[in-house]
């Protein structure tokens, strides 16, 4: 049979992955696959340095649209990354019958819906097993090896750089900065690296997840967001004391109410899974009503794991290149006319356990008036501890029960408006799966 055609837009970090892998395990692939693979046309900004990779046998252009309207092609990857002109190139393979491949989360949590639904009017494949904790084969896990399942909750850690950057400061004791450094010359970051340290990164993969899980419309400004930016190496230290990790998770979870989804800087239990999940690895947790939980590991990010994605995807798109469009696997993983108007909660009534650090001065009645404000916001105290500092005050961290957020808001606001307060409240929130 006549080798499929592809499409390669990039040929950066993972589209040079992608060559490599393809070349390398062409014979395998080709078996699995029913048919060779071969990228026939690649578009990059600078020419010369991609014919110094590919050779003289591949057509190379600076304008990806050529490649999206050659009639030769079958299939598009898209790994050049950012979101207007992806999406634009996207829409236009979409409209010229293409199979689509890529690794653009951030595009498909802003525009996934168009995307979807022009890809299902057209009856061509969308694929993103890259787009979601990289060399790991999630999608695919909640897609099609849990639809039996109803799924009660996805937890894990989906973003590289910012878990090789906890790990980094906490073993190896770097500064912030020096580890951003080094995740970006391992290719771990995004072009603009704030995305990831911001949470951005992590909760354009979560919503996609969710979507997948729940069977929900893609709805990213709906998730609530925090990066680790703003965390102290006095929280990392504390966390560690109190024999806690602090990770930044995604969090999706079905409530009576509706779907929390979330990410943040979370402390888990030092033993547990997710806390030994280091330098740029990525986990996920799924837990199913029929199958329980199940942990899916490996690493998040880098040239050749997210590779492993792309290809598989090529591999899958290729053996259902002619099937008929209605008996593929759905792109969310549910059929499109049977997505739920769920509601995302807001984060005021998202449910969690706290760790709340404060500074405050050391005399009579402090631990009492602070005990009291939580427990008028119903608010169970867990443990405490309380650590003597420099000019008379007391460091007080508080681990607390699960308790809704905005309870805890009403808490915190009470207590620092008391006269005792040195410092304002730090507020992590802590998980255990
Ligand atoms: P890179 O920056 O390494 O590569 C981008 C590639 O796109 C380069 O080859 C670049 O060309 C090309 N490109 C950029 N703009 C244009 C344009 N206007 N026309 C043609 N080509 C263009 O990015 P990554 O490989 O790291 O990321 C690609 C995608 O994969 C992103 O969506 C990212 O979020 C996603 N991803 C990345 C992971 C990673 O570990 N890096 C993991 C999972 C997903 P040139 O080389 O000439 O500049
Ligand atoms: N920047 C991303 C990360 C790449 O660090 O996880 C993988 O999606």
């Amino acid at each position: 049979m006549e080798p499929i055609k592809v499409g390669l837009l990039g040929l950066g970090v993972v589209g040079g992955g992608t060559w490599n892998v393809l070349r390398r395990n062409a014979e395998e692939i080709g078996r699995r696959a029913g048919r060779q693979i071969e990228i026939v046309r690649v578009a990059v900004r600078d020419v010369a340095k991609a014919r110094a990779k590919v050779g003289a046998d591949v057509q190379i252009t600076d304008d990806a649209f050529e490649v999206v309207r050659d009639p030769q092609i079958d299939i598009v990857v898209e790994l050049i990354g950012g979101v207007t002109l992806a999406r634009e190139l996207l829409l236009e393979a979409i409209a010229h019958g293409k199979h689509v491949v890529t690794a653009n989360k951030a595009l498909l949590a802003m525009h996934g819906t168009e995307i979807f639904e022009a890809a299902s009017r057209k009856g061509v494949m969308i694929t993103f097993e890259a787009a979601v904790a990289g060399g790991i084969p999630i999608i695919k896990a909640i897609r099609e090896g849990l639809t039996a399942n109803r799924i009660e909750w996805v937890a894990g850690i989906i973003n590289g750089t910012t878990n090789y950057i906890l790990s980094e400061m906490r073993t190896n004791k770097l500064t912030f900065a020096q580890a951003l450094q080094q995740a970006q010359q391992l290719g771990y970051a995004e072009a603009d690296p704030t995305a990831d340290i911001q949470g951005i990164d992590a909760a354009q993969k979560l919503t996609l997840l969710a979507s997948m899980a729940f069977g929900i419309p893609v709805q990213f400004s709906k998730a609530y967001i925090e990066g680790i930016t703003q965390l102290s190496d006095e929280d990392l230290e504390t966390a560690q004391y109190l024999g806690y990790r602090i990770k930044l998770l995604g969090i999706t979870r079905r409530r009576a109410q509706g779907i929390e989804l979330r990410v943040h800087p979370t402390l888990v239990p030092a033993n547990s899974i997710l806390a030994n999940v280091e330098d740029a690895m990525n986990a996920v947790l799924v837990n199913g009503d029929a199958v329980g939980q199940t942990l899916y590991y490996g690493k998040g990010a880098g040239e050749e794991p997210t590779a492993s994605a792309v290809v598989a995807d090529l591999i899958d798109v290729t053996r259902l290149h002619t099937a008929d469009p209605g008996q593929r696997v759905p792109h969310l993983a549910f059929q499109p006319d049977a997505m739920a108007d769920i509601p995302i909660l807001p984060i005021d009534e998202v449910v969690s356990s706290y760790y709340l650090r404060m500074m405050v001065d050391d005399v009579p009645g402090v631990l009492a008036d602070i005990a009291r404000e939580l427990s008028n916001a119903g608010i169970s105290i867990g443990s405490m501890i309380q650590q003597p500092s420099e000019q008379g005050y007391a460091r007080l961290v508080f681990l607390t029960h699960s308790a809704q957020e905005q309870a805890v808001n009403r808490a915190i606001a009470s207590i620092e408006s008391m006269p005792f307060m040195r410092s304002q409240v730090t507020r992590l929130r802590v998980e255990e799966f």
